[in-house]
This record gives structure tokens, sequence and C-alpha cells, in this order.
């Protein structure tokens, strides 16, 4: 089964846009868990420009759904991660002039730096994720470094799906299917996530070695016309009917 994870940090956009409580992230990670979602996942960025801290401590208490808890690695984030034991952690890059985690963590140039984070998270018994770009030399790298998950980045794919470009579609699928092989057969599990939509995720749903996606801003967006429930519902089908 292809499990879906849905991303709840633009909720909390929406929220911060005004201040004040509504709409409630912790809310829609209620729904979403309601309407077949299998994990909720959020990103505790270091500015706090959408998940608070206050958002996590709820998350916590009041959701059954295994929480992702996206975060940079940091000696911050690494604290409040042993504090409040995740089921998972992914590290992403963050950047705080980005409006959205722009490509994969590069650890291979940054092993020495992420290496000890992903040690002290799994010794805590947290399931620990690198947000990696579909390369050979990331994947062989997380293998080495004890990261029990990589999360491939559709960025790219999406990217190219939005211009058109099925030639470039074609290319970034044909590496997510290589790496989600790759990774598999080193024993990783293997996830996926960045700009799906119900248009490009049927191919990558096909991909029979990933175990998760994990979904969010097109689902949030998709929810002020649909509401979430029904968006979720609907994105669940897409990837049943792409693993059928
Ligand atoms: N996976 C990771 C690691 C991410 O950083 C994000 C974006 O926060 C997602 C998945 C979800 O991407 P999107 O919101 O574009 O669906």
């Amino acid at each position: 089964m292809l499990r879906l994870g849905v991303n709840i940090d633009h909720v909390a956009t929406i929220r911060n846009a005004r201040g004040g409580a509504h709409p409630d992230p912790v809310r829609a990670a209620r729904q979403a868990a309601e309407s077949g979602a299998d994990g909720i996942t959020a990103h505790l960025r270091e500015d706090r420009r959408h998940i608070t801290d206050s958002d996590i401590d709820r998350l916590m208490a009041e959701i059954d759904l295994p929480l992702n808890l996206e975060m940079a690695a940091t000696p911050e984030m690494l604290e409040i991660a042993l504090r409040h034991k995740p089921h998972a952690v992914c590290l992403v890059p963050e950047k705080r002039e980005e409006r959205t985690t722009e490509g994969g963590l590069d650890i291979a140039a940054g092993h020495n730096h992420i290496a000890p984070y992903v040690r002290q998270l799994a010794e805590a018994g947290i399931r620990v994720s690198l947000f990696i770009e579909a390369d050979p030399v990331q994947i062989a790298v997380a293998e080495a470094m004890g990261a029990s998950v990589v999360e491939l980045h559709t960025g790219a794919y999406c990217e190219a799906a939005i211009a058109g470009d099925a030639k470039a579609m074609a290319l970034h699928l044909k590496r997510l299917q290589l790496a989600a092989t790759d990774g598999h057969a080193r024993g990783l599990e293997v996830h996926a996530g960045h700009g799906l939509t119900y248009d490009t995720v049927r191919p990558v749903a096909a991909i029979p070695e990933l175990a998760e996606l994990n979904i969010g801003h097109f689902l949030i967006g998709e929810a002020i016309f649909r509401g979430l429930r029904e968006a979720v519902t609907t994105m669940r089908g897409l990837i049943a009917e792409a693993r059928a």
C-alpha cells in the first residue's frame, strides 16, 4: 500500500496572514485523518512562517495519526524533535528567502553536518528521512549515514508538467523510478513529494517501490473549492487507481 501523508503547512499560512486562530491546521489534520490520510506532515521553519511550536504541541497531543516533522538540521530543531519524539523527522534544506523547499538536501556535501543529526534522532527512536534529489550519489550517502527513509523531491518533475514539457517530465520520472529502485534495493524506505497534483500524482504513485507520498499545497488550495475532505479523498482515489 502507498501511504498518503497530508501536509497542513498552508492552512497555517492562511491563518498567519491575519493572526488569530482560524483556519486551524490541527482541525485540518483531523479532517485529513477522517478522509483517509495515513499521516500528517508539518514543517516547523526557523522563521515560523506557517507552523508554530504550539501547532506541533497540539498535533502531538490531539492527532492519532503519525506526525512527520519536517525540519532543518539545526540545534534548535533537534532539541524540539527530541522533546516531542514524533513518529518521523524529515530533514530538509531551508533557506530563509525561499518560498518553499526548492531542492533536495545535499547530504553528500553536507555529510559531516547532517550525519550526527541522523544518529541522534535515530537513537531516540525517531524514523529519520532525508529529503533528497533522485540522484544515485545522494541515495548511497543516505544508506551509509544510516537513515531509514529517503524522500525523493518531485519538484523538477512537477515543474516540467507546469511548463508542458513532456520530454522533461519523462526524464524526471525515469530518474524518480531509478532512484526508487536503487533506494529500495539498499534497504531504504522510499517516499516522494513536492508539488504533486491530481494531474501529476498517478505516474509517481505507480512506482512500485514507493511507500509514501507527502502532499500539501495542492490539497489545501483545492480545499478552497471542494473542501479538504473531498480533496484528500480524491487524491487517495487517484493513488489507489495508479497502484491497482
Ligand atoms: N515533502 C517535503 C519534504 C516538503 O518539504 C514538502 C513541502 O513542504 C512536501 C513534501 C509537500 O510539498 P507540496 O506542499 O508542494 O505538496
